[in-house]
């Protein structure tokens, strides 16, 4: 069985590898694949599910991992599961793939009137990015009666996780109304509108502690219990719609704890005691629920050897992992190799190995200087923990086709195709 509880194992990967190479999943043309463990992720989800009141709307980051198949069957795995999108088109997903309006919650630091109208006319959640977009909804809510519910987006200004360029609860941010400069701008949109029910705040995406996570919730709670004190004075409904974000960061390594779902609800209980059950709490979990129930394998075309480093030439590179490749030092994941039938490689090779991807920049390197044992031309290697932000961040760059994306359940038993590797005449049309 898969190690439900943390990572998928190699040697998991490995019985899975092996089936789908003998039973043709992975084909001549299919020089890299991605993987999505379904058991895996549907645990994720009851885990997740078990830890919050089920009052709660788990919108579900589309960003992390926008695929449909596994949108609809993750929506199919509990009552309370929804999406949080960051664009139109997200929502637009959202809603084709059978999700109600109620369930969608819009963020976006950049929506246009249009936009804001069409979010509006479908009665979704939206969480207003700043006082600008405020006075448009304030307009369009006076002439447009709406099911749609709001929240403001709030910087608590809490302070940097350990990756700069995922972080955004700053003294600086470009998003959301920042606490301490605009606090009593905030204050009075609250007395000004009744229908403001919600705020929203999320600190970063990996990197930041339970404390951190926790101290920019604590900001927003206590905000929010004061301006009720004046709404109810005032005869408004209260606020009661608190958007927690997401960030709960995972592990990529053997090396690196992450904390567990249970872990994040308890230290958020201790600091806003009332939080679970006065409030409907929405979460937008991503990286936490995908990351870990996806891996990825590329065929290892050649192998280059100079002194000193070998390097691997593999059918993925910036294209799928744009994060890992541009900034090495924060983003970092394990790597294991299987020989052409899919036996695990053991022991580990006097020289270490750059892993190159096939775009044209120098630049798109994986990872340099891994231990791997002996690699050969034709062996699989496979980037564990892949299962969001990588595909959802796919590079045009070099027009390759995107791969194919194959789903499991109980360690191989049973396969399915979620995404079809692109054709070269679908590639084609991208382009036209
Ligand atoms: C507003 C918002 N919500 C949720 C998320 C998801 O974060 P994560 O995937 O780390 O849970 C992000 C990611 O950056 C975000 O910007």
């Amino acid at each position: 069985m898969s190690d439900l509880h943390t990572r998928i194992s190699p040697h998991c990967i490995e019985k899975v590898l092996k089936t789908a190479l003998s039973q043709g999943w992975l084909r001549e043309e299919d020089t890299a694949a991605i993987f999505y463990d379904l058991t895996f992720l549907k645990y994720r989800i009851s885990q997740l599910v078990s830890a919050f009141p089920d009052t709660t709307l788990h919108g579900l980051a589309i960003k992390a991992n926008p695929l449909l198949r596994i949108m609809k069957k993750v929506h199919s795995m509990a009552p309370n599961i929804g999406v949080e999108t960051a664009s139109i088109g997200e929502v637009n997903l959202a809603l084709k793939t059978g999700h109600p309006a109620h369930h969608i919650v819009y963020d976006s630091p950049v929506k246009t009137h249009f936009e804001l109208k069409y979010a509006i006319a479908a009665g979704v959640h939206i969480n207003i990015d700043n006082l600008t977009e405020l006075a448009r909804i304030a307009h369009l809510v006076a002439d447009q009666t709406t099911q749609s519910t709001f929240g403001i987006r709030i910087n608590p200004q809490v302070g940097v996780g350990m990756i700069l360029e995922s972080s955004v609860a700053g003294e600086y941010s470009k998003f959301g109304v920042p606490m301490k400069s605009r606090r009593s701008e905030l204050e009075s949109a609250f007395y000004t509108y009744p229908w403001l029910t919600g705020v929203h705040l999320h600190v970063g995406s990996q990197g930041c502690s339970l404390q951190l996570l926790t101290d920019g919730i604590g900001v927003l709670y206590d905000f929010v219990i004061e301006v009720n004190k004046k709404r109810e004075m005032k005869g408004f409904p209260p606020v009661s719609v608190f958007d927690i974000g997401g960030g709960l960061p995972v592990s990529y390594r053997h090396d690196q704890q992450a904390p567990s779902m249970e872990e994040y609800v308890s230290a958020i209980r201790n600091r806003a005691p009332n939080l679970l059950t006065k409030f409907r709490l929405i979460t937008e979990f991503g990286r936490w629920v995908y990351t870990n129930a996806g891996w990825t394998v590329s065929r290892v075309e050649y192998v280059k050897h100079d002194p000193g480093i070998n390097t691997a030439m593999i059918h993925v590179g910036a294209d799928l992992f744009v994060r890992e490749c541009l900034n090495p030092r924060d983003w970092r994941h394990e790597y294991s190799a299987f020989n052409p039938d899919g036996k695990l490689k053991t022991g580990i090779d006097a020289i270490p190995y750059n892993l190159a991807g096939p775009l044209c920049f120098s630049g798109d390197i994986l990872a340099k200087k891994v231990n791997l044992p002996l690699v050969k031309e034709g062996d699989y290697l496979v980037i564990h923990d892949s299962g969001s932000y990588t595909f959802s961040m796919w590079s045009r760059y070099n027009s390759r086709q995107t791969p194919r994306i194959i789903g499991y359940l109980n360690d191989g038993k049973q396969f399915e195709i979620l995404k079809e590797r692109e054709t070269l005449e679908e590639l084609y049309n991208f382009w036209r």
